[in-house]
């Protein structure tokens, strides 16, 4: 059975993402892979759905063990619609945030704690990792100031400063916790900069090499 790969892209609001996957999935096509790219909270009608529900104001404040449920169900839909059989059928899957942002925004911004969001996952996925994981590392101010120039803050974005640095800390410990899957990007320089490292990144990677 051919097993594809799978990669996902994580940061803070604002650190750059979706310039970076652009360019990483045209990278990873002209190297010969064929790319399914995506994106969570999303990625199937279900969990579109259920993206609406975790992202609009009109909700009210979404207490945080229902948060981390619900990013944990629209997880396992499309973990078992779409990541899990383009995997199968051999492709490289290229996913827009994963379980490491719950396991920073859910565990270490709103405290729950990095061990009760990973079994909950766990569950969701069945255990579905990353290859590979790269982290746009950007501080705080940078970051929320990127996205406050153009889109609208939602729910999430009017949380404050100290949330967002406690998020930014989650990311940093899990790559230093996982050296050999987390992968930190300096995202504070302009696109081609961070663009060049995460290519850099990419390229040392002999699983990544098609043989
Ligand atoms: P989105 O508009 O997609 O933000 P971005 O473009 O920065 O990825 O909104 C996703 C928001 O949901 C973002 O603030 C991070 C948050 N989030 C969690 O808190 N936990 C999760 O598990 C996921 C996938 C996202």
């Amino acid at each position: 059975m051919a097993i594809g790969k799978f990669i996902t892209l994580e940061g803070i609001d604002g650190c750059g993402k979706t310039t970076q996957i652009e360019l990483l999935q045209q990278y990873l096509r002209e190297r010969g892979f064929t790319v399914e790219t995506t994106r969570e909270p999303g990625g199937t009608v279900l969990a579109e759905a259920i993206r609406c529900l975790l992202l609009e104001p009109r909700y009210g404040p979404v207490e945080a063990r229902a948060e981390v449920f619900l990013y944990a169900a629209a997880r396992a839909q499309h973990v078992a619609e779409r990541i899990q059989p383009a995997l199968q059928a051999g492709k490289l899957v290229l996913c827009d945030r994963y379980v490491d942002s719950s396991i920073a925004y859910q565990g270490y911004g709103r405290g729950l704690g990095a061990e009760l969001v990973r079994q909950v996952n766990d569950l969701a996925t069945g255990g579905l990792r990353p290859d590979l994981t790269l982290v746009l590392d950007v501080a705080v101010e940078v970051g929320l100031k990127r996205r406050r120039s153009h889109t609208a803050a939602d729910r999430l974005e009017q949380e404050d400063l100290d949330f967002y640095r406690r998020v930014r800390q989650g990311y940093r410990e899990l790559a230093s916790q996982e050296p050999e899957r987390v992968y930190l990007i300096d995202a504070s320089r302009p696109p081609q900069a961070v663009w060049a490292q995460i290519k850099k990144t990419v390229d040392t990677l002999t699983w990544l090499i098609k043989g």
